[in-house]
């Protein structure tokens, strides 16, 4: 490989931001992209939240409640980095996709509203993360409003999460008297003004005792109090660990204000240092190392339809974990294992697509898509193989489904393959029952409406969906006289697209219940089990 190519992946960082809704994602992906001068103007990104117009401007569920049901990728160059932004959905009723996209991550940044802490959805997606066994950088958001303890937000991440926290900053003050941050390891102060925010004064001390930072912050209590939290943290606190960093164990923390882009640039320079560069990959031929790989190759970890009305287009979002990608190239489907031409990319420069010629392990390609791809599909140049399967997340939401006028069943039929392997939903059939029937799982609720919404859009079809009372899915393993067992005594049991057993609950207690009941078998969370 020539030094050139290694040098570019060696330069990309590809993360994701996990957050709860209004945490300020919206607005940290606005001020990181300022940094990369990929977009001109603050408001940029809001705008495409609120006027929806570009890339999510693609699906009528999407413009009517004005939300963003898909994830999209943002990337930009700073200080010789190559940062690719994987934009997970902001709203609430999120779907797997946003799972998915963590799939495609090398390292999770995690958002945190000061007043709010650890919130359900950024839970959720850290359970993905954590899996993944990424590193995850912490932001803790909105320190210009009075907000909770920061000694009380890092213990609810070690309780809540189980993940330890290493605060790089540390901040003085917060709300009305909000002075700043010191830095603990560049050893400076980092101050905050609340008349011109942008106007950042950074002074180098010597440690928290010098007395600049009484000259500077000028609040003698403040100065005070600080001093006592600092000197908790050197003692109490965890250490300074980059193993244990880069194995997703501790946390680095950052305190700070998006909206004033405070704290967001000393954010920036930590974590492009700290995040890891495109990381190896499981395949069938075992692990494929970017650094050492030479061909292409990828895998498709999203796939979305319609984004642009007017043409009714698919792209499949590929992230290229080798090699180097120019337009035009011959790879291998390694699925069907057909050969295809690559020949109008795209690429995500801020909320533009563009065409693109070349591309780098780490980065995210958009491949127009007329249906010959599936979530999980691997590309490869030279010798085929396959990466892991992407796994399956539990679904929240089921419904039994039924097509209204039988004559339609093919377009059904054929409307249900499509949205399956596309991601947007899972299918499962009951098993054990007399009569089999269909049951379609969700993460979020409104993909039931954008199930319905694209049936009777694209294929023309009306279906009734009825809600089933549960509320989890547990992948089932087991001996096979075991799994007999359970078989014939449990109800509610379905299979998935692949034929595996999964177990469907209402609530938590009734699995736990079962996961007593049977003490040898296992209960996994995700498909990602083999
Ligand atoms: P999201 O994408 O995570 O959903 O959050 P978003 O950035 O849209 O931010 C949610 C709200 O929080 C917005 O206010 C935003 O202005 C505010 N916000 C973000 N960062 C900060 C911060 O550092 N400090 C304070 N005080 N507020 C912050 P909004 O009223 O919902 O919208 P808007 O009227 O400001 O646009």
């Amino acid at each position: 490989m020539g030094t050139n190519t290694q040098q570019e992946i060696a330069n990309r960082r590809t993360f994701a931001i996990i957050s709860h809704p209004d945490a300020g994602k919206t607005t940290l992906t606005e001020k990181l992209l300022l940094f990369g001068g990929a977009i001109r103007e603050a408001g940029t990104v809001k705008g495409r939240k609120q006027s929806k117009h570009a890339m999510s401007d693609w699906m009528e569920i999407e413009k009517q409640r004005g939300i963003s049901v898909t994830s999209s990728v943002l990337e930009f160059l700073y200080d010789g980095y190559h940062v690719n932004i994987l934009d997970t959905p902001g709203h609430e009723d999120f779907s797997e996709d946003t799972y998915r996209t963590l799939t495609a991550a090398d390292s999770a940044t995690m958002l945190i509203d000061a007043a709010k802490g650890v919130e359900a959805q950024t839970k959720k997606l850290f359970k993905v993360c954590r899996m993944r066994e990424i590193p995850i950088f912490t932001f803790i958001n909105k320190l210009d409003r009075q907000g909770r303890d920061p000694f009380d937000l890092l213990e609810e991440l070690e309780q809540l999460l189980g993940i330890r926290a290493y605060p790089m900053v540390w901040p003085i003050g917060m709300g009305h008297s909000f002075k700043g941050v010191y830095n603990r390891h560049e050893k400076q102060l980092e101050c905050f003004n609340p008349e011109n925010p942008k106007d950042i004064d950074i002074i180098s001390v010597d440690g928290p005792n010098d007395p600049t930072i009484d000259n500077v912050i000028g609040d003698e209590a403040l100065v005070e109090q600080f001093r006592e939290e600092l000197s908790l943290l050197d003692i109490a606190g965890d250490a300074y660990d980059v193993t244990q960093i880069a194995a997703g164990t501790l946390t680095p923390v950052f305190f700070g204000s998006a909206i004033s882009n405070f704290g967001v640039q000393t954010f920036l320079n930590h974590f492009l240092k700290l995040a890891p560069a495109p990381t190896p990959r499981e395949s069938s031929i075992g692990l494929i190392d970017p650094m050492t790989h030479n061909q292409f190759s990828g895998f498709v970890f999203k796939i979305q339809a319609n984004m642009n009305a007017k043409h009714r287009d698919r792209v499949a979002f590929l992230r290229i974990t080798s090699g180097t990608f120019k337009r035009g190239m011959s790879v291998k489907h390694a699925r069907t294992n057909k050969t295809l031409k690559l020949a109008q990319p795209t690429q995500f420069l801020a909320h533009q697509r563009s065409t693109i010629d070349t591309a780098y392990a780490g980065d995210i390609i958009g491949l127009f898509d007329s249906g010959s791809f599936r979530i999980g599909d691997t590309l490869v140049e030279g010798t085929s193989f396959t990466f892991n399967e992407m796994p399956h997340f539990s679904p929240e939401h089921f419904s039994e489904i039924h097509v209204k006028e039988a004559l339609k069943h093919k377009s059904y039929e054929k409307g249900l393959q499509q949205l399956t392997e596309e991601g947007a939903i899972q299918l499962f059939r009951t098993y054990n029952s007399h009569l089999e029937k269909q049951i379609v799982g969700v993460v979020g609720v409104l993909q039931f409406e954008v199930l319905e919404h694209r049936l009777k859009s694209e294929y023309h079809v009306d279906i009734t969906l009825t809600r089933q009372p549960f509320s989890l899915a547990r992948w089932v393993t087991g001996t096979e006289t075991d799994m007999a067992n359970f078989a014939n005594k449990q109800r509610n049991l379905v299979t998935d697209r692949e034929g595996r057993l999964v177990a469907l609950f209402e609530n938590d207690y009734q699995m736990r219940t079962a996961v007593e009941k049977y003490p040898d078998m296992t209960f996994h969370e995700n498909s990602f089990f083999q």
